[in-house]
């Protein structure tokens, strides 16, 4: 342990200096104030023995100094004085000292003294280090949850895809995209996370779906199309009830993704901002994938036709604000896509030029 001892007799000093090295303590000494404030706040020490009557500053004046230092503001404190009068005793305690030493300092009484103050100091310590290994446990069980949680949804989005035929780079664009648009939004780096983590997951409800209506060629018959719908009702309902806040987010992704803007979508008829954001967000990813991809009803678009599609639809099938935060992101979006192209596919046809996006 380190022991700051300031006095400004230099005998007194030595003296106490000799007592501490005698404990196999390491004295720092010091014998003006001026010159410990200097060296504050680089210096370390675990005990302050501070003598009270000092020039220029007294022992208290001192002290309060050096609480100024976050770092030292709990680091125990002894006076040593001559003055046994109860109002500087006080002064004392208040600037926050824990105990006195009275002058003359008895040599044994000072060492005793100065061992409880390590013992104190050394439980102090230990308790810190207990807290600290807490905390980092906690993280550790915490990322672990968080780990656990997107493989469960990794795992979901591979069950859905053996069904949907769709594969793993559609969802996958479909959750960088939406990712890419919540931040041009304006969304906090953590919720764009979870919305990327969460989106793939949108369709998980196409698992319940007869293939004779997913896979038709053509096009869906009223019925059909009814049935088709259920699946975002069908993915809340896999989703919902999960105590995992990622997993909630993915249900109200899924229950809203096919929401209007204008209240004309499914399965609620909600419309504006009765949609959960993340939804919009999502519904504009989704339909930019749907259109610039391959579906067993249709071709691929080109980009410029899916966002010229995209943008004639802003307050009535898409939220205007949602519409503008994909645009700026447009640049992402088209680098995100070529990273994840699917075989076969010509990058010429996905890089038909639209100006905007001509930068990225
Ligand atoms: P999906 O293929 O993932 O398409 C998602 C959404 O993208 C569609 O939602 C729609 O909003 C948009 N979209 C895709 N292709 C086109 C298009 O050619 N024109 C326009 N205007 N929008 C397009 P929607 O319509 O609610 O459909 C939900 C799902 O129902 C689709 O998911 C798809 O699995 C299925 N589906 C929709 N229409 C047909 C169809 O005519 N034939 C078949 N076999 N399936 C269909
Ligand atoms: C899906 O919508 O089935 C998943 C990703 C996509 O195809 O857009
Ligand atoms: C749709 O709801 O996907 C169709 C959009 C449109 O009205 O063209
Ligand atoms: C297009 O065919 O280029 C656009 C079609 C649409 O807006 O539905
Ligand atoms: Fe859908
Ligand atoms: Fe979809």
């Amino acid at each position: 342990m380190r022991i700051l001892l300031i006095d400004d007799n230099k005998t007194n000093l030595l003296f106490l200096k000799k007592l501490v090295e005698k404990l196999r303590c390491e004295a720092v000494t010091y014998d003006t104030p001026g010159d410990l404030l200097l060296a504050m706040p680089a210096l370390d020490y675990d005990v302050a023995i501070i003598d009270f009557q000092m020039p220029v500053y007294n022992g208290v004046e001192l002290l309060l100094e050096i609480s100024r230092f976050e770092k030292y503001r709990d680091k125990p404190a002894v006076f040593v004085t001559a003055d046994t009068d109860i109002a500087t005793r006080m002064a004392a305690l208040d600037a926050g000292a824990i105990d006195f030493l009275t002058k003359p300092v008895n040599p044994l009484e000072f060492q005793a003294r100065i061992r409880n103050l390590m013992a104190l100091v050394d439980a102090r310590n230990k308790l810190a280090d207990k807290a600290e290994w807490l905390r980092t446990e906690v993280e550790k069980a915490v990322a672990e949850l968080r780990a656990r949680e997107e493989e469960i949804i990794e795992r979901l989005t591979i069950a859905a895809s053996y069904k949907d035929k769709e594969t793993a780079k559609h969802t996958r664009r479909v959750g960088f995209y939406s990712e890419a648009i919540a931040r041009a939004y304006g969304l906090d780096e953590p919720l764009c996370t979870d919305i990327r983590l969460a989106s793939p997951m949108h369709d998980i409800g196409k698992v319940a779906i007869p293939d004779a209506v997913l896979l038709k060629a053509g096009k869906l018959t009223e019925q059909e199309f009814a049935a088709m719908q259920q699946h975002t009702t069908v993915g809340s309902d896999i989703l919902r009830e999960s105590q995992s806040s990622l997993l909630q987010l993915a249900a109200s992704i899924a229950s809203s993704h096919h929401e209007r803007w204008d209240g004309q979508g499914y399965p609620l008829r909600l419309s504006g901002s009765a949609i959960p954001l993340a939804g919009r967000i999502v519904a504009l990813a989704d339909n930019f994938d749907a259109l610039t991809t391959v579906r067993p009803y249709k071709e691929a678009w080109s980009v410029e036709r899916a966002v010229a599609h995209i943008r004639e639809r802003a307050g009535s099938q898409f939220d205007p604000e949602c519409v503008a935060a994909f645009e700026e992101a447009l640049p992402s979006i088209m680098s995100i896509m070529l990273a994840n192209l699917d075989e076969g596919r010509q990058i010429e046809d996905a890089l038909v030029p639209t100006g905007k996006s001509a930068a990225a």
